[in-house]
């Protein structure tokens, strides 16, 4: 049954991209002049809290509430993220896979996390976004003086956290145009600032193209279907310019890409940062972070973060290894 889903929490990014599978016949002719009537099955329209913890989170961000009530000060700079002894199992089997995460980030810090395949880096990325997969058994996670852990995934979100993931999933049925213009709504009725008709927004995201380097034509595909694993990486960093955040969390947005996208998506994660917004990216290699400079590198093992240090540490790495790490 179709349902012409018009209240605000079903035209979410969260819900959005909270459904892999997500289709819809309206959606599949991807019309900026068509968007006025979004039209998407009624089993989609996500509206409480539980239905909302079953969907697996894909992405999902944006700004709000600068006025939060965050005190705690370093240098004149807040407190944005507090994780505290954070301990998660996969839903499904329990089996434990972060053993007590700790990690501080204030606004206008980059950190990285860097570790081994297989330390739980993209994990702890997803339980700060409340994936599914994951249920938290201990430990806290505070983010803007707010509990994060409480908040649904929808919550996380317009609260102002953005995650780009490493495996990026394709929307089939929604277009990157009506995608984004429907997480951009979002936010602005979060904000209680008016709202962008298609065109109206064309104009808006039209610039942030050029911040990515990316061709038009890719507003009037679906959301990551039939990207190259470049494009898509690329993508995630569109999302992010439209969408804007307080914490961006990018998990290896580096891969895939050739030397002219990396810079590429550098030069606009680079351009996004402000004194007032952090990004936590995870990566492998230090030539990511030749371009988008963290002030602090943390490496994880076994689901920790087991040593935190400066940009020597990813050279020292690169020379070494890990072996290196945990020897020293
Ligand atoms: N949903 C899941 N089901 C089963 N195992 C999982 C799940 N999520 C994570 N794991 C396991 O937990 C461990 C940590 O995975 P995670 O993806 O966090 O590693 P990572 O540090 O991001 O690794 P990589 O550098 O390869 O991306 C791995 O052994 C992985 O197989
Ligand atoms: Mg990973």
């Amino acid at each position: 049954m179709m349902a012409h889903c018009s209240t605000s929490s079903s035209l979410n990014p969260s819900n959005l991209f909270s459904h892999p599978t997500f289709r819809t016949k309206t959606l599949s002719i991807p019309r900026l002049c068509s968007l006025s009537s979004i039209r998407i099955p009624q089993s989609h329209c996500a509206t409480n809290r539980s239905s909302l913890r079953r969907l697996p989170v894909v992405a999902g961000a944006v700004a709000v509430d600068s006025q939060a009530s965050y005190t705690d000060e370093k240098e004149g700079k807040k407190l944005l993220l507090e994780v505290k002894d954070l301990t998660a199992v996969i839903t499904e089997s329990q089996q434990k896979i972060l053993n007590g995460v700790n990690l501080t980030v204030y606004e206008g810090e980059v950190h990285a996390i860097m570790g081994k395949n297989g330390s739980g880096k993209s994990t702890f990325s997803k339980v700060l976004v409340g994936h599914p997969d994951y249920e938290v058994t201990g430990g806290t996670a505070i983010f803007k003086g707010q509990d994060l852990l409480e908040m649904d995934p929808e919550e996380r979100s317009l609260s102002g956290i953005f995650m780009s993931f490493q495996s990026p999933v394709a929307i089939p049925g929604v277009s990157n145009a009506d995608f984004l213009n429907m997480a951009y709504n979002a936010r602005q009725r979060k904000l209680g600032l008016p709202e962008l008709g298609p065109i109206e927004f064309f104009s808006h995201v039209y610039s942030k193209l050029d911040q990515v380097n990316m061709k038009m034509d890719f507003l009037n595909r679906n959301v990551n279907e039939g990207f190259s694993g470049g494009e898509r990486k690329r993508n995630e960093i569109l999302q992010l310019a439209v969408l804007g955040a307080d914490l961006a969390i990018l998990d290896e947005i580096d891969s895939g890409l050739d030397v002219d996208a990396l810079q590429d998506v550098a030069r606009a994660v680079n351009g996004l940062l402000t004194p007032n917004n952090s990004v936590l990216m995870i990566t492998h290699y230090q030539r990511l972070l030749d371009f988008i400079k963290p002030a602090y590198i943390h490496i994880m093992e076994n689901g920790r973060i087991v040593k935190t240090g400066d940009i020597s540490l990813a050279s020292f790495l690169e020379k070494e290894g890990y072996k290196g790490i945990t020897a020293a």
